[in-house]
């Protein structure tokens, strides 16, 4: 008889694709080795934050400033090289399109076949690189549309239910990849002896409920007064916990499994706030729908949002399906 544990030990993630889509049919092959090169990121980038502190000039700035207006830092360009290395290979994406990237990079040899493009946040929670906290990778992968011979990618100008998967790598006291390809949401931890991720947990269900809301305090002044009402509602009432790593993967992976709310309302500077849609908010609005949550702006869903630029930016308010329609009763009612 098979051992249940040794049937687990199994399932990889390329094996558990397949199996979601319940077929070999080209688009789950290309899926299943689209997932395969993430998680292939994933490892390395995993390995080199493992050794980060022991390497010379691995941690710290690079001194340039990205196209957020962000002071980069040598493993955002790591990671960012990283996804660029590991796709340049894989044949199937001719365009990727990241936050460290002014523009969408080209991959011509996979052009004419590369039917897909990857849009990535290649290091989440750049703040807690230097200080061995976690960090995540956030990816978004779409079905290219139209041809884009001029090079503008206006068909990435489309809103978030274009997603065919999406996910993040979460780099904590063991490396975890969570993914959806709208079949629910699956979690998978890398065993550092194998080098694959295996199955942890299948089809998660966030709590419709959760005692967690995680949010920048610190910019308690800049928000609307809404934001405001919301936060001393949650003061003054029992059972609320605050939880913020600076690391929005972190802190959403908690939620997922715990429930509760993660917030980045826009400020008096911001109206938008500082997440991006496209490989920030978008794909985890996507994972966190499919587990049974909710993500919103506040007046809209996340999914439904239509940006306006590659790096466009938006309020987020995102986890269990109760405390994000308070905070929304908050912004649309006062109340
Ligand atoms: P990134 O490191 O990719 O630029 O994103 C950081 C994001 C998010 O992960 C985190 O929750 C938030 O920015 C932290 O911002 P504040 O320091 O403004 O709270
Ligand atoms: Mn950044
Ligand atoms: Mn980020
Ligand atoms: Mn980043």
């Amino acid at each position: 008889t098979a051992d249940r544990s040794l049937d687990r030990d199994c399932t990889t993630l390329s094996r558990h694709v397949l199996q979601q889509l319940q077929s070999f049919s080209a688009e789950a092959q290309d899926l299943s080795a689209l997932m395969n090169r993430i998680a292939l990121a994933g490892k390395l980038i995993a390995r080199h934050l493992s050794r980060a502190g022991l390497m010379e000039g691995v941690l710290g700035f690079t001194g340039e400033t990205n196209v957020q207006g962000e002071s980069v830092k040598k493993m955002d360009v790591y990671a960012n090289d990283v996804f660029i290395a590991v796709f340049k290979q894989s044949g199937l994406v001719c365009r990727l399109a990241s936050e460290e990237m002014e523009k969408p990079y080209y991959i011509p040899e996979n052009c004419p076949i590369g039917r897909y493009t990857l849009l990535y946040d290649p290091i989440d929670g750049s703040s807690n690189t230097d200080i061995n906290l976690s960090l995540g990778s956030i990816f978004s992968i779409r079905q290219q549309e139209g041809e884009d011979t001029d090079g503008s990618a206006q068909d990435l100008l489309a809103p978030g239910d274009k997603q065919i998967a999406a996910g993040y790598i979460l780099y904590g006291p063991s490396t975890m990849l969570v993914y959806t390809i709208g079949k629910g949401v699956h979690s998978f931890t890398l065993d550092p002896s194998l080098g694959e991720f295996i199955l942890t947990e299948e089809n998660i269900q966030i709590p419709n409920h959760g005692p967690v809301y995680s949010v920048n305090e610190g910019n308690f002044w800049q928000w609307d007064e809404s934001i405001r009402e919301y936060i001393r509602y949650v003061h003054r009432t029992e059972g609320y916990t605050a939880r913020y790593s600076g690391a929005m993967v972190s802190d959403i992976h908690r939620i997922l499994i715990q429930g509760g709310v993660f917030l980045y309302p826009g400020t008096v500077q911001k109206p938008e706030g500082k997440l991006r849609l496209l490989y920030e908010t978008a794909p985890l609005a996507f994972v966190i729908e499919q587990a049974g949550g909710r993500a919103t702006t506040g007046h809209e869903n996340i999914l439904d949002v239509v940006p306006t630029k590659l790096h466009q930016r938006t309020p987020l308010i995102i986890g269990s399906k109760e405390d994000v329609a308070k905070v929304e009763s908050f912004i649309q009612n006062g109340h």
